[in-house]
């Protein structure tokens, strides 16, 4: 499916400002951004239940945009997608074939397959009112894909759960997903759950898209500030390119000298205004003798233990407050506060990234 160029405007608010897109086959798509970035207009969009302003949508080289909803055979679930309450599971289910007047020994078939695909065969008799909230979008799920749509649109459907239940249905939806080999457009404003459930990561804000790739293109290289601090958590290291070595640059503040590799040999000019991201994981704790492209002293102003690690708040000098993360096992004594030490990371720990 091609996206092409969608715009759409509410007064003189514009809510998706020029967006292409190419969806591929059978992936699972996130798009990912903060509320408000245009996620929801985006998917309405392709539902058909907006109507954009301007641009088009292809499906397989066809226009759909003047299609009305039920003519796009798109499955969707959303996170207060009510169910029928007055039906039972099987007849929510059955209800998109009953619509399309399917035969009836059609629709059994395919509401039992749909059923003991989300695993809930037992739970053909009961009323939603009788399922947990999982079961109850599970059931949503199998509503959605019952008529084997040519895609499943899923705005933000684990929202409403709680962490636990949101991780199982994390893992069954992925599990599904490879099963059925149907394609997933998902919406999220949860980094955690695009990284880990994605082949491709679509990043919007402000009704743009403002980076797309696979979910380790997106946190290894991010190509923005915004992108490296919705995805993850980074560091941003700002000064001025001193000079220009093999394969990157030097960075340099108020003397402080960090060398910076940079992606396809293409420096910026001495004297530019640069920013290097750089991810709290990839800082280790230096000692004296240990070798490392580069070195920065600092003291420590807060930490704190999550069992597989600690987090640290390191002060420096030239780049004020630094995160640290270090695997716990590594650590050793835990560190004190106001604890002097050394920060140590390779050239290539860090990325280049715009300041937008
Ligand atoms: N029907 C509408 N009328 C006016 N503004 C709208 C309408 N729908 C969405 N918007 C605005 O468009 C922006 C994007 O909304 P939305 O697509 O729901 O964002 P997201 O799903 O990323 O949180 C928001 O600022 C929202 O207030
Ligand atoms: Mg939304």
């Amino acid at each position: 499916m091609n996206i092409d160029s969608l715009c759409k405007f509410y007064g003189g608010f514009t809510a998706l400002d020029n967006v292409s897109l190419g969806i591929r086959r059978g992936e699972f798509l996130t798009l990912l951004g903060p509320s408000g970035s245009g996620k929801t207009t985006l998917l309405m969009s392709i539902a058909g239940f907006v109507s954009p302003d301007r641009g088009d949508i292809l499906l397989d080289g066809r226009s759909i945009g003047h299609l009305p909803p039920e003519q796009r055979n798109f499955g969707m679930v959303f996170q207060g997608y009510a169910l029928f309450p007055h039906m039972t599971v099987y007849d929510n289910v059955a209800f998109p074939l009953k619509v399309r007047k399917r035969p009836a020994a059609e629709i059994k078939q395919k509401v039992d397959a749909a059923l003991d695909l989300v695993q809930l065969a037992s739970r053909a008799d009961r009323y939603p009112r009788q399922l947990s909230g999982g079961q109850q979008q599970r059931v949503a799920l199998a509503r959605a894909m019952v008529f084997t749509p040519h895609l499943l649109l899923l705005d933000e459907p684990l929202s409403a759960l709680d962490k636990k239940l949101r991780a199982e249905l994390q893992d069954e939806l992925k599990r599904l997903h490879r099963r059925v080999g149907l394609t997933f457009i998902y919406v999220t404003h949860d980094q955690d759950e695009a990284l880990s459930m994605s082949d491709r990561i679509v990043v919007m804000r402000d009704g743009r898209v403002v980076q797309q790739g696979s979910p380790t293109e997106l946190y290894d290289r991010p190509a923005t500030t915004f992108v490296a601090d919705f995805l993850g958590k980074s560091n941003f290291l700002r000064g001025k390119v001193d000079a220009h070595v093999a394969g990157g640059f030097v960075l340099a503040r108020q003397g402080v000298r960090i060398t910076q590799a940079s992606a396809d040999g293409k420096a910026p000019a001495v004297g530019t205004d640069v920013v290097v991201a750089l991810r709290p994981e990839k800082i280790g704790l230096a000692r004296d003798d240990a070798p490392a492209d580069n070195r920065l002293k600092g003291v420590v102003s807060e930490w704190n233990y999550f069992g597989s690690q600690f987090r640290l708040v390191v002060d420096t000098l030239e780049f004020g407050a630094v995160a640290v993360v270090i695997p716990a096992w590594k650590c050793g004594e835990p560190p004190a506060i106001g604890e002097p030490l050394s920060l140590a990371w390779d050239r290539d720990a860090g990325t280049l990234v715009a300041d937008a």
